[in-house]
């Protein structure tokens, strides 16, 4: 039996390296009370950064693309003008309100125009022509541009903030945790494919299902528990959780496990999420902080709404879109490289049917979960040491709501 088939239990002992959190049981009135989420949209929600796309939609100017930001209501057109910049511009014709853009993607020679009375936008935003304009009474189109949305590029993902001005630049939103994480090679993994679903419970509940892995051996006997856990972590513990401000890092254990005989064949065949435990690889100082030989995946979370589970050739990101107290949308958008072989196709195949599938195993308790809370039947959590991630979203909700609150009661 070689070392590996021997991998350590990890350690218990990681709440206690932050003593601002606490050990004890937290009130879970966040996860359900209709004030709590209205606070959290002013307080959280609207000064956050989203993404929305990568630069690759739109690589020549002129190329856009239309989304929503399902939170806010807000429908967006993104584009790239002739200087290069990408422009977020909210897609409202000035009109009357239709949207400015109808098309979800493509490519336009210069000009937007609204289907609705024909009223067109340069790629700046710019109203350029009226029809029938001599009609109107006093239309100043130097003021009737399109609304611009805060706009910004990082590693390649474009982002942008729904506040009228940002508190903060998406530098200082993602700080360390996108300092130390810039380096991955996020650009290579170039092909994508994303699937997104309703459920009926809170935006934190969302969060905290991957956050944790307690539940593994339990929850997912026959999907990732094979892999995760095997013999040498039969509690299902994490090999790390690092804390940066609001976002954190979960690094994630893997063994060799037992797979399944297509496990097996997808695993030597993609390199893909499971198959990598031992591999050495040369990451920035944020992914396997803790460079384990027994690493698999970090769940990297930038708070509140995004994170991105990084593996070996490729990585999802998870989104969840707060859509009330006990509604939320989650996106998964899966990126992989180009296959170079019908071995490697299958084997990434293999790693998104299985993403998703235990995705579904964890929401399948949410909904019962949120049920609790609504009819007050579960008022405080008891969080295991390994569910610290769960207890510091937690911390800076309740944290972020108090200042929400001091700020409101001074001015
Ligand atoms: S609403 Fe766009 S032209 Fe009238
Ligand atoms: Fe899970």
């Amino acid at each position: 039996m070689n070392e590996m088939a021997k991998p350590p239990v990890p350690d218990l002992g990681l709440t206690q390296r932050y003593p601002d959190i606490g050990t004890g049981p937290v009130d879970t009135a966040i996860y359900h009370e209709p004030a709590v989420y209205a606070k959290e949209l002013e307080a959280i929600l609207r000064p956050s950064w989203y993404m929305i796309g990568r630069v690759e939609q739109i690589l020549r100017a002129g190329d856009f693309f239309t989304c929503e930001l399902p939170t806010f209501g807000y429908e967006l057109l993104i584009c790239r003008d002739r200087q290069g910049n990408v422009n977020g511009f909210h897609n409202v014709c000035t009109h009357r309100g239709n949207v400015a853009e109808h098309r979800r993607e493509g490519h336009s020679a210069g000009l937007f125009t609204c289907r609705f009375h024909g009223w067109s936008f340069d790629l700046e935003g710019n109203l350029k022509r009226i029809r029938d304009e001599e009609g109107f009474f006093g239309c100043d189109k130097k003021k009737m541009g399109l609304r611009r949305i805060a706009t910004g590029v990082w590693q390649g993902f474009i982002f942008v903030c729904p506040a009228e001005e940002p508190a903060q630049s998406l530098e200082e939103w993602l700080g360390e945790q996108g300092a130390d994480t810039a380096d991955y090679p996020w650009g290579q993994c170039t092909q994508s494919y994303q699937w997104e679903c309703e459920i009926a419970c809170n935006w934190k509940l969302v969060n905290d299902s991957p956050a944790e892995v307690y539940h593994i051996p339990v929850l997912h006997p026959n999907s990732a528990a094979p892999t995760m856990m095997a013999s040498g972590n039969p509690m299902g513990r994490l090999l790390d959780v690092r804390i940066r401000g609001n976002h954190r890092t979960n690094s994630h254990y893997s063994v060799a496990g037992e797979p399944k005989p297509v496990q097996k064949l997808a695993y030597f065949h993609a390199a893909a999420a499971q198959n990598v435990a031992g591999a050495a690889r040369d990451y920035p100082p944020g992914i396997n902080p803790t460079r384990s030989p027994f690493w698999t995946v970090d769940l990297i979370m930038f708070f509140p709404t995004l994170s991105f589970t990084l593996s070996a050739g490729m990585y999802t990101a998870h989104q969840v879109w707060p859509l009330g107290p006990n509604r939320s949308l989650y996106r998964q958008r899966v990126f992989v490289q180009p296959a170079r072989t019908a071995a490697e196709r299958f084997g990434q195949e293999n790693t998104m049917v299985e993403f998703r599938d235990v995705v579904m195993e964890d929401f399948s308790t949410l909904e019962r979960i949120q049920r609790a809370l609504d009819s007050g039947q579960i008022r405080e959590f008891h969080y295991h040491d390994h569910e610290l991630a769960l207890r510091h979203q937690h911390h800076v909700v309740t944290k972020t709501l108090a200042a929400y609150d001091r700020e409101q009661a001074a001015a």
